[in-house]
């Protein structure tokens, strides 16, 4: 893919990526959703999974395809995953618990999947932070250290999915067999590179 056509393809892309907000408010303002705020706390959570599986599938697309693209919109995904973790804990703080700073740290220290899902936002701050060219440039090899944060995140986030849900586990079972697959892949290929 030339230089212009992948500009417009990643676009593209992020215009796609605002879509499930843009689907969430609509739903929301035409009155189709019974427990707004239920709703919303929901989808922005499977949302902010999703783009961090899907940003984690980069790397293997690349290696599989052997193009280059995968990579270059992997930060933007990234970023993606970070702005509904963001929109989820708002809705969460403001929402749900009404900016109650004590009920919210009650809350967090009480309930194990909030536990979970509160610690995997935090780790994902200093990932956002430094996505930058700048910031990949200053903190040099250790940036690559840094980023491998993104597979705890990855965990607790299944962790967090898997613990709230009360009946059918089909659906965290699904987000859990598909990074469990993803980190396979990386773990193989790791191996096969150390026994080469
Ligand atoms: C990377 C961070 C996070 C991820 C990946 C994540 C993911 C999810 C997912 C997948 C759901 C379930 C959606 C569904 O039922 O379809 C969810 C629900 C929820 N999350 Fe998170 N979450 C994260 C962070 C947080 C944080 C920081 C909090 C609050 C401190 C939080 C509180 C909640 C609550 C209250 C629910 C709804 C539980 C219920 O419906 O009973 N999450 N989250």
């Amino acid at each position: 893919m030339n230089l212009r056509t992948f500009s417009y393809f990643k676009a593209a892309l992020f215009v796609l990526c605002l879509l499930p907000l843009a689907r969430a408010v609509w739903i929301v303002a035409s009155g189709g959703a019974v427990n707004p705020i239920e709703f919303v706390t929901r989808s922005t959570g499977t949302w902010t999974l999703s783009f961090l599986l899907i940003t984690l599938a980069m790397t293997p697309l690349r290696r599989l395809t052997g193009r280059p693209e995968p990579l270059r919109l992997r930060r933007m995904l990234g970023l993606y995953a970070f702005f509904y973790a963001c929109l989820h804990f708002t809705t969460y703080i403001w929402l749900d618990q009404f900016f109650d700073l004590a009920a919210i740290v009650r809350d967090i220290a009480k309930r194990p999947f909030v536990t979970v899902g509160f610690a995997a936002f935090v780790l994902l701050i200093p990932l956002a932070a430094t996505s930058t060219d700048r910031m990949m440039r200053r903190l040099k090899r250790n940036w690559g250290r840094l980023h491998r944060l993104v597979y705890p995140i990855a965990i607790l986030g299944v962790l967090h999915y898997w613990w709230l849900v009360k009946k059918d586990l089909t659906q965290p079972a699904l987000f859990a067999a598909a990074l469990a697959v993803l980190l396979g892949m990386r773990l193989w290929w790791r191996r096969r590179r150390r026994s080469a």
